[in-house]
């Protein structure tokens, strides 16, 4: 198994699986009226937040509970951090206290890295600027297997804000691994160019692209399996990278008119949280094709599973 978690090119097919085939286990633990494994007694794991997050600090945390783990949650507001510690020091003052694994989510892309080369514990990613964000990437993996039944073959397009998506970096890397077709889809201006160039490159030798790009949503909903929605992340915008936030929804918003172009099937995801009437309109997040509260709940097992197999439970 490996030691950190820092990015989705970390996993092969055979550990990606593993990871996935151990939260359908941890998942049986969610339906029992006690929902604890004595697994990581005496293991502690440290929740370090550089950045805000709802669900991956309280999944992180419940999945290391229900693991019997003791657990420190740290967040940067509200500590040393704003005396000025270094994110180094930070790391060595929790080693110091004994910490098997960090958790990591900072707004520096590359923190998670640097993390893993001071500290002696294993390090997991949460998010690390507009870079990576694996375990996202692994319950959306586990989402779409669920529904769906198979991840090889699966046609997923990854809608929006792809440049500033560390999530969508991520999944483009573990669902490439497991076999899925990933279609960028976005402005122009939001996808990144080093993958516009990439994929275009590719169909010009005549070789499959490993990913696709295509600036028209309407045209890649009747053949996607999985349409996943991103958030336009405003806060890592500095610039205008469109007309208007109208303008926006109405050329990239999924609403239930293009949601009925889609095959009978078909699932729609988001990693939360969402800009309701900006990418995705209520009528399609509260719709039955919608996984979006089940991703949430399938972070807990996703996460168990690595906290798990990271920390040798099981000697993995
Ligand atoms: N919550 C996800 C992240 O932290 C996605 C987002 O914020 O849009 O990357
Ligand atoms: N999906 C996700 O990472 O959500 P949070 O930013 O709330 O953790």
């Amino acid at each position: 198994m490996i030691r950190h978690l820092l990015s989705g090119a970390d996993l092969d097919a055979a550990t990606a699986t593993r990871i996935l085939d151990t939260a359908a286990e941890m998942a049986t633990v969610a339906g029992r009226e006690v929902k604890k494994l004595p697994a990581l007694r005496g293991r502690t794991v440290v929740n370090l937040f550089y950045e805000d997050s709802t669900r991956t600090r309280i999944s992180f945390e419940a999945a290391a509970k229900r693991l019997s783990a003791d657990v420190i949650n740290f967040s940067a507001k509200g500590s040393s951090v704003a005396k000025g510690e270094s994110l180094k020091d930070t790391a060595l003052t929790l080693q110091a206290m004994g910490a098997d694994a960090v958790v990591v989510r900072h707004p520096a892309s590359g923190a998670a890295n640097r993390l893993a080369e001071w500290v002696d514990g294993s390090v997991v990613n949460a998010g690390d600027g507009t870079h990576e964000h694996p375990t996202q990437a692994l319950l959306d993996a586990y989402t779409m297997r669920s529904r769906l039944g198979r991840l090889a073959g699966l046609s997923v397009a990854v809608v929006g804000d792809v440049l500033h998506s560390r999530v969508a970096r991520s999944n483009v890397l573990l669902l490439s691994t497991l076999g899925a077709k990933v279609t960028l889809v976005g402005p122009p201006t939001l996808i990144p160019v080093d993958w516009a160039t990439r994929a275009a490159t590719a169909n010009t030798a005549g070789q499959a692209p490993d990913i696709s790009v295509c600036y028209d949503l309407d045209a890649v909903l009747p053949t996607s399996d999985v349409v996943m929605m991103l958030r336009v992340q405003r806060e890592r915008m500095s610039d205008s990278y469109f007309p208007s936030a109208r303008e926006y929804a109405r050329r990239y918003g999924l609403d239930g008119q293009r949601m009925r172009r889609l095959p009978e099937h078909a699932i729609v995801m988001h990693p939360g949280p969402m800009n309701r009437g900006m990418e995705i309109t209520p009528e399609v997040a509260d719709s039955a094709r919608s996984t979006i509260v089940e991703q949430v709940t399938n972070g807990v097992s996703v996460r168990m599973a690595v906290l798990y197999l990271l920390l040798g439970g099981n000697n993995a």
